[in-house]
C-alpha cells in the first residue's frame, strides 16, 4: 500500500463525513465509455433531432429495458442507443453532459473511451466523431478546469483487420487521442487476437489499455499484459482466481479500473456487498473505482463510491483516499498535474 507524505488521521474521520469527502477528493475517472453516458432523455432528444425511429415509445420504456443478464445483453441495447448519434453536435452534446456531471462529482481528470467502429459502420465519418468529442473536451478544460483525453477502443468482436482499418482512419486525428483500448464482447475474443494492431499502436507512441478479466478468465489478463503490453487493466476483477497473477499485478503496480455498478448490473457479482474490491485492495493491488457506462448502470462516479462504501463495511476513509490516489497515479495525465492533485487529495483528508 502506498503511504501518504502527510500523516492523515483516518481514524478521526467519522463514517458520516465520507460522502462529502468522496465528492471533494480530487480523483480520476479512467474507465468511462462516453457512449455509455448517453442518458435516455438525450437518446430521445437526438432521435427527434435526427429523425431516427426508436423501438421504444418513451424514455420510461427505454429505461425499463435496462435489465441485463450479462455483458452481451447490455451491449445489444448500448449499441442500439448509440444509433442516434449522427452529427458532430450530437457527440459534443453527449460529451459535454458527461463532463458537467464528472466535474460536479469532483473528477479532476477523465480518460474517455470511445468506440469509433460503432459509428463509422453506420456511415458516420471518423472526423465527425472525433471533432465532436474533442470539442467538448476542449470546452471542459476551458470552462470546468477538467483535464480530459480520449482513448480509442477497438471492438473485440470484430476482426484485427477491421481494427487496423479503424486505426488508419483515425490517424489523421492522432493529436486528439492519447491511447487505445479494447472493449465489447470479451468471451471468445482474447487479447491475442489483436497482438499485431496493438504493436503498431505502441510504435505510434499510443498509451495501451484493454478490458480483461471482466467476464473473461484470468488468462486474458495475462495475455493483455504479455501480448498487448497494456499499462492498465480495465476491470480485471477475475485476477483473484490466479494468485501468481495477483502477485505480479501488485508488484508491477498495474492499475485495475474496477466498475462496481457495472459488475452488479452485468451479474459479475450478485450485489455490491459481494464485490471483491476490499480483497483487491487487501492484496495490494492498484484498484480504482469507475462508472463504465453510467447511464445504463445506475449512476456516475460519486454514486459508485458512495453506494459501494455503504455496502462494504471493510471500506472506510483510508480506502477512499487510497482509491483516489490510485486513480490519479494511474492516469495518463502529465506528472506535474498528478503531483498537484495528490497534494490536494491529502489536503482534503487533513482538513
Ligand atoms: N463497452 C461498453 N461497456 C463495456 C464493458 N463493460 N465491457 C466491455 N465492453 C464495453
Ligand atoms: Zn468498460
Amino acid at each position: 500500500m502506498t503511504t501518504s507524505s502527510l500523516p492523515i488521521d483516518f481514524d478521526a474521520i467519522p463514517p458520516s463525513a465520507l460522502p462529502d469527502l468522496m465528492r471533494r477528493m480530487p480523483k480520476a475517472e479512467l474507465h468511462l465509455h462516453i457512449e455509455g453516458s448517453l442518458e435516455p432523455e438525450l437518446i430521445f432528444e437526438l432521435a427527434r433531432r435526427n429523425g431516427v425511429a426508436l423501438p421504444y415509445p418513451s424514455v420510461e420504456a427505454l429505461r425499463a429495458a435496462y435489465a441485463f443478464h450479462d455483458l452481451q445483453s447490455f451491449l445489444d441495447i448500448y449499441y442500439a442507443g448509440a444509433s442516434v448519434l449522427l452529427q458532430e453536435q450530437d457527440f459534443f452534446d453527449m460529451t459535454w453532459a458527461y463532463l458537467e456531471r464528472a466535474a460536479a462529482d469532483g473528477v479532476v481528470r477523465a480518460e474517455l473511451f470511445f468506440d469509433p467502429q460503432t459509428h463509422t459502420a453506420r456511415g458516420v465519418g471518423m472526423g465527425t466523431v472525433i471533432r465532436g468529442l474533442s470539442g467538448a473536451l476542449e470546452k471542459g478544460r476551458r470552462e470546468l478546469g477538467l483535464s480530459a483525453d480520449l482513448i480509442l477502443c477497438f471492438l473485440r468482436h470484430l476482426s484485427e483487420t477491421e481494427a487496423f482499418a479503424t486505426l488508419e482512419e483515425a490517424l489523421p486525428y492522432r493529436e486528439h487521442f492519447i491511447g487505445v483500448g479494447l472493449d465489447s464482447s470479451e468471451l471468445g475474443h482474447p487479447p491475442e487476437k489483436f497482438v499485431r494492431v496493438f504493436a503498431r499502436c505502441r510504435d505510434l507512441g499510443l498509451r495501451i489499455v484493454a478490458h480483461a478479466g471482466e467476464e473473461g478468465p484470468a488468462d486474458y489478463i495475462h495475455q493483455a499484459l504479455d501480448m498487448l503490453k497494456v499499462e492498465r487493466i480495465d476491470h480485471g476483477v477475475r485476477c483473484l482466481e490466479d494468485p501468481a497473477l495477483v502477485q505480479r499485478l501488485a508488484r508491477e503496480r498495474t492499475p485495475l479500473t474496477v466498475c462496481p455498478f457495472s459488475n452488479v448490473k452485468l451479474k459479475v457479482f450478485p450485489d455490491l456487498a459481494h464485490h471483491n474490491l476490499p480483497a483487491l485492495l487487501k492484496a495490494g493491488l492498484a484498484a480504482t473505482i469507475n462508472s463504465d457506462d453510467p447511464a445504463y448502470f445506475g449512476g456516475y462516479l460519486l454514486q459508485n463510491f458512495v453506494d459501494t462504501f455503504q455496502a462494504l463495511p471493510e471500506l472506510g476513509p483510508r480506502e477512499a483516499w487510497l482509491l483516489a490516489r490510485h486513480s490519479l497515479e494511474g492516469s495518463f495525465a502529465p506528472e506535474t498535474d498528478k503531483a498537484r492533485w495528490l497534494k490536494d487529495l491529502d489536503a482534503v483528508f487533513n482538513r
